[in-house]
């Protein structure tokens, strides 16, 4: 079922404007996710009112620090019940396989994703941190380092999702932010792709955020990618 595919990016810093959101969409249509602004905003409250009103939640804080402090970051969001959290590849081999162990003695465990190239990064931009590699071969690197420690998938832009579907089994799942319909703008995703040249591609989930928040009737906005998809 498409709708259980789409994930709604929820980049909105207070507790009105989440809820406005939250209640305007029925958790059979979608996920939700939450992110730095407005986990940073309201903490764990934004989880719990989305669970209220019935949601699984993508906790994406992409966590990248040394493996102790990220694997506690990651057990933290197991206990928040959340059911998809993320951490950075850049984080290195060690600090994934950390993230990934700790989370075998949790009663609830949420699936593991790493983050590869963020899709507001092309080339360039990798060149400009040091990354000489193409997005394609980082990608690749990020992916056999996550897939190694035991993640569970990635996050990936559509254009990578292709590649990497070839490369792991159906069950390494991928997650796919920078997706716009063709009616909405860009904004500052540099890699993206339509919902329907996601799901060819071979991405298992749809981030989808200012197409929908952003829009007059999200609902609505929500209900016309999930017909065009279909
Ligand atoms: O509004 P938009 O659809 O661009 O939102 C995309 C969401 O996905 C944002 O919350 C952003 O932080 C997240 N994301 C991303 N690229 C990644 C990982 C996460 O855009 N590689």
């Amino acid at each position: 079922m498409i709708e259980r595919r789409i994930i709604v990016a929820l980049d909105v810093s207070d507790a009105a404007s989440l809820e406005q959101v939250v209640f305007a969409i029925p958790p059979e249509v979608c996920r939700l996710k939450i992110g730095k602004e407005l986990f940073t905003a309201l903490g764990p409250r934004s989880v719990e009112i989305c669970h209220r009103a019935g949601h699984e939640v993508f906790l994406d804080l992409k966590f990248h620090d040394i493996p102790n402090t990220c694997a506690m970051a990651v057990r933290a969001a197991a206990r928040l019940g959340v059911w998809m959290v993320n951490v950075h590849c850049s984080g290195g081999g060690d600090m994934l396989q950390a993230a990934s162990d700790v989370l075998m003695g949790e009663s609830h465990r949420p699936l593991l994703v790493g983050v590869t190239v963020l899709t507001s990064m092309d080339s360039e931009s990798l060149r400009e941190v040091g990354v000489l590699r193409s997005v394609e071969d980082q990608v690749c690197a990020f992916a056999a380092l996550a897939s190694d420690a035991g993640l569970d998938g990635l996050v990936c832009s559509a254009k990578e999702a292709f590649d990497l579907r070839a490369l792991y089994d159906a069950d390494f799942c991928l997650v796919t932010p920078g997706i716009r319909p063709a009616w909405a703008a860009a904004n500052d995703q540099l890699r993206v792709a339509t919902p329907h040249e996601a799901i060819v591609a071979g991405s298992d989930y749809l981030v989808i955020g200012r197409p929908i928040t952003q829009a007059k009737d999200p609902r609505a906005a929500l209900d016309r990618i999930i017909r065009e998809l279909g």
